[in-house]
């Protein structure tokens, strides 16, 4: 039987779906965990928060971790036939951040797998040393809500993929002071084909 002081305690869970605050992780399996983090240290600019034999868990920002990858020997690596991930996405604060990221990994050696402009998004996607496909992009517009808007227009409906384009011109038109509106305007070009599953021959 409650007494006085349960039955005012007592509350019922609000059952409904409610959306989660924040996306605040995700964890990769990795036989190649050395090149992973050396990866994403130096894509995403992560810092290590603490690692053991067993997993690793890195950061970028105040989050305490945004990515785990656990240490398993004899993984075989994503392949085309297996479901799962396709890419993760990463936004960046501006196209000039975006193409410095690029310049960056080149001189590292580290190509990108395409780069598409999306319409709503520039994106230039990369694989890890696994072969997970990672998006870093920027939003074309300066709000959401534009941004947003642009997935009912007929032109997203036309071309929802988007179209190919050549990061070192963008770099350039950067260099020689082209506005970021400019540079984010959408390049004439045929649809880009769709993204190839991790582990397939093409690069992308
Ligand atoms: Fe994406």
């Amino acid at each position: 039987m409650d007494t006085v002081l349960d039955t005012r305690r007592r509350r019922t869970l609000d059952t409904k779906p409610a959306a989660p605050v924040l996306f605040a992780h995700f964890v990769l399996r990795s036989s190649n965990i050395d090149k992973m983090i050396d990866w994403y240290m130096a894509m995403l600019n992560m810092r290590v928060v603490q690692r053991t034999d067993y997993i690793c868990f890195l950061t970028y920002d105040d989050e305490h971790h945004r990515l785990g990858i656990v240490n398993a020997a004899g993984l075989e690596p994503p392949g085309p036939k297996n479901s799962g991930l396709a890419h993760v996405a990463y936004t960046f604060a501006d196209i000039g951040t975006l193409l410095a990221t690029y310049a960056r990994a080149k001189k590292l050696g580290i190509p990108p797998a395409r780069c598409i402009h999306h319409g709503p998004t520039v994106s230039i996607y990369y694989r890890d040393p696994d072969g997970n496909g990672v998006e870093l992009q920027v939003d074309r517009y300066p709000s959401k809500e534009a941004t947003a808007a642009y997935f009912q227009t007929p032109e997203f409906k036309k071309n929802p993929i988007g179209v190919v384009f050549d990061p070192d011109t963008l770099v350039r038109a950067w260099e020689e002071g082209t506005p970021d509106e400019e540079l984010m305007k959408m390049p004439d070009g045929p649809p880009a084909a769709p993204q190839s599953p991790p582990g397939s021959k093409s690069s992308s």
